[in-house]
């Protein structure tokens, strides 16, 4: 199965996916899309910061290690500037109901830094109580001057990059970060206020034996994390360049990856968490668990989320929005969104405009995606008679399915739980996407 499933399928952070967005697109539809937008329904922002303070081989992400600090301090600034320029397009402040700050390493940022990209948010959009304000963080930058910074902006999660606790893979990869270290920071985060804590771990990394991988888990398991993101190493040196740094002869086959992704799955739930989707665990009173237990789970660009809002604005280089509408990517170089940024042009330079076959495909993958099966006659009330065409490709889908992947019983297409770690290639069932374009993705377990 998995040498007829592995082939690589999209993460499904978003249908269409990023590489289906359209070069040029991007500053017409991102002023159309924003006209669409209401005073009154609350959005979330994201905020992409691509710098960091080392540079991690494994790493997929948009980001570039700087050892000067000015450029950051610099990017800063435009940020706060597209953030302002995103208030006067609107004309006015919509509420802010998650903000989420991602990279690169936020936590890379000085404490002035935090508080002026704080005040600029606060500016500019009407912040909710007890709206969720995550950071990603690299354990390494935080500083008692950097959680005043966090402190500054209201942080309400952290979420710490963890990868692997055991010396031989962290030096295969380029990243030593000892338990203890992660351990105080974990504790001067939690004693400066109420802060929730997420880890990041990944399975699949070069020379990581189950051995290693088990006791990295029982370690972050005594660090008490409300919620552990357990992520497949993707592998793409085609794309990111230093991912060659990484020998291929010492990352594990495709057998040992899903074995090692099932045997740390059952490790977090016999710890008693609860697993969310294909790759989170979140303890019971934790609102990912409580969404996922009622069937409101989400997916959007950071992965699974129990934030409602339909509406996502990106800010920075490289940076999604995503509206009811459609899709919108900032111009990914850093140099180039500062450039436009600073000229006062909008920094959007792909999009996409939704379908109404888009949204009904993306309404199923999201669900297959969260919920590993999908309610037909949910999808009948949601899109009306639009949507028989869809059901009855469920039901076909079901019938020539040749490995018994999914099964159908009354009105609900569901994923059987022994083929969940293979919900990708199920969810690609519904891409009319897929096969078009170049893109390449990441294996499928
Ligand atoms: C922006 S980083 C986290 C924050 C901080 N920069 C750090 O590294 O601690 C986001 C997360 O993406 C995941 N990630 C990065 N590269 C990846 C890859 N090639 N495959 C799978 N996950 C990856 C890692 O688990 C990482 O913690
Ligand atoms: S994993 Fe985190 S710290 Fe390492 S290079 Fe990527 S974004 Fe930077």
């Amino acid at each position: 199965m998995l040498a007829r499933y592995g082939a690589e399928v999209p993460r499904y952070t978003s249908y269409p996916t990023a590489p289906h967005f359209g070069e040029g697109a991007g500053a017409p539809l991102f002023a159309e899309l924003c006209a669409s937008l209401d005073p009154v329904s609350s959005v979330s922002v994201y905020l992409h910061v691509p710098f960091c303070d080392r540079l991690c081989w494994f790493c997929g992400c948009h980001t570039k290690q700087t050892r000067r600090y000015d450029p950051v301090a610099a990017y800063v600034g435009t940020l706060t500037r597209e953030i302002a320029a995103f208030r006067r397009r609107l004309g006015f402040s919509p509420r802010l109901g998650a903000l989420h700050l991602g990279g690169g390493s936020p936590s890379f940022l000085a404490a002035d830094d935090m508080r002026r990209l704080a005040e600029a948010l606060r500016a500019a959009f009407d912040v909710c109580p007890d709206a969720e304000i995550s950071v990603e963080i690299d354990p390494s930058d935080v500083t008692p001057a950097a959680v005043a910074g966090l402190r500054a902006l209201e942080m309400t999660r952290a979420s710490i990059g963890v990868q692997d606790f055991d010396p031989v893979v962290q030096a295969a990869i380029n990243r030593p970060q000892s338990f203890e270290v992660t351990r105080d920071v974990i504790a001067m985060l939690r004693s400066s206020g109420l802060v929730s804590i997420n880890i990041d771990v990944l399975y699949g990394l070069p020379l990581q034996t189950p051995g290693r991988l088990d006791a990295t888990v029982e370690k972050v398991v005594a660090l008490q994390p409300e919620r552990v993101a357990l992520f497949g190493y993707a592998h793409v040196p085609h794309v990111k360049k230093h991912q060659a740094m990484i020998r291929t002869e010492d990352l594990p086959g495709r057998n040992a990856r899903l074995s090692d992704a099932e045997r740390a799955s059952r490790a977090f739930v016999r710890a008693g968490y609860e697993a969310i989707g294909i790759d989170h665990f979140a303890l019971h009173a934790d609102p990912l668990a409580k969404a996922a237990r009622s069937g409101r789970l989400r997916r959007n660009f950071q992965g699974y989320t129990a934030d409602p809002c339909e509406t996502l604005i990106g800010f920075g280089a490289s940076a999604i929005s995503r509206f009811a509408g459609g899709y919108v990517q900032n111009t990914v170089p850093t140099g180039l969104y500062r450039d436009r940024v600073e000229a006062g042009e909008p920094a959007a330079a792909r999009g996409y405009r939704l379908t109404g076959d888009d949204l009904i495909r993306g309404h199923i993958i999201e669900r297959l995606m969260c919920d590993f099966g999908l309610d037909l006659d949910d999808l009948a009330r949601r899109f009306g008679a639009a949507a028989e065409p869809y059901a009855r490709e469920a039901l076909r889908l079901a019938a020539t399915d040749p490995d018994g992947l999914v099964r159908v019983s009354g009105r609900r297409f569901a994923i059987r739980p022994e083929a969940r770690s293979l919900a990708r290639v199920v969810a690609s069932w519904f891409d009319a996407h897929l096969r078009s374009g170049e893109a390449r993705y990441s294996q499928a377990v």
